[in-house]
């Protein structure tokens, strides 16, 4: 079995078969990167950068008092997906980088499935810095922390937001409705929308596999919305 087919088996799933018709790696209709949006890929990547070096500074709230790195995001401007997750663990916070531990693997295995690899997306957390313990953020750290991903946001202008988990979902959508409640329909963020579609939390995949055949439905919704 291929790589692709080796990651879908990963995720317990049937093995997706794309058209004959020529595609990109999303497995859409290839088309150029360049977005008409204003603030092309250069200047959002500077923008981005400068953000990132705020980020690191960043003394907004407590957390920065137990934090190892700050982990601000990975990808470049212009990528078609962006995925988001909670908080950093414990491997996030040594390593600086977003989705690394085991959790981050299954979200491999996502990408994977979709014939998608890290390069292709931008991978962000609502949290910059790791709660103490992993225990759940406080409203007051999301509050402070959460102006970065919507600049984020704006600054990649991806074509579909992957919300991961109930914490993501509520936070983006600005809603206190449960993840079974806001998944299977795609919803928007911000003044010049963006889709976003929820789906289940990596971490929650490793303990509920059972749940990986409804985030591939969840993962085919978002990449029915690409444009
Ligand atoms: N869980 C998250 O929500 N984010 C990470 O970066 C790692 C684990």
């Amino acid at each position: 079995m291929d790589q692709h087919g080796s990651y879908l088996r990963e995720m317990g799933l049937i093995r997706w078969r794309f058209g004959s018709q020529p595609t990109d790696r999303a497995g859409l209709p290839s088309k150029p990167e360049t977005r008409s949006r204003d603030g092309g890929p250069k200047t959002n990547s500077a923008n981005l950068a400068a953000l990132a070096r705020e980020a690191d500074g960043c003394k907004r709230c407590e957390l920065h008092r137990t934090r190892g790195k700050v982990v601000f995001g990975l990808g470049s401007p212009g990528v078609r997906w962006m995925f988001v997750g909670e908080a950093p663990g414990a491997e996030e916070d040594k390593q600086g980088l977003p989705f690394v531990g085991r959790a981050g693997a299954l979200l491999g295995g996502m990408l994977g499935s979709l014939c998608l690899s890290r390069d292709d997306v931008y991978i962000a957390n609502v949290l910059k810095c790791r709660p103490p313990n992993n225990r759940d953020p406080f409203g007051q750290e999301v509050r402070k922390c959460s102006p970065f991903l919507h600049r984020q946001i704006d600054l990649v202008q991806p074509e579909v937001v992957v919300a991961m988990g109930r914490f993501a979902a509520q936070v983006l959508l600005d809603s206190d409705q449960s993840l079974g409640q806001l998944r299977g329909r795609p919803h928007n963020f911000g003044e010049n929308p963006v889709p976003v579609v929820v789906t289940y939390h990596p971490a929650y995949l490793l303990r509920s596999p059972g749940a990986k055949s409804k985030t591939w439905e969840d993962l085919l919704l978002a990449r029915s919305l690409l444009t």
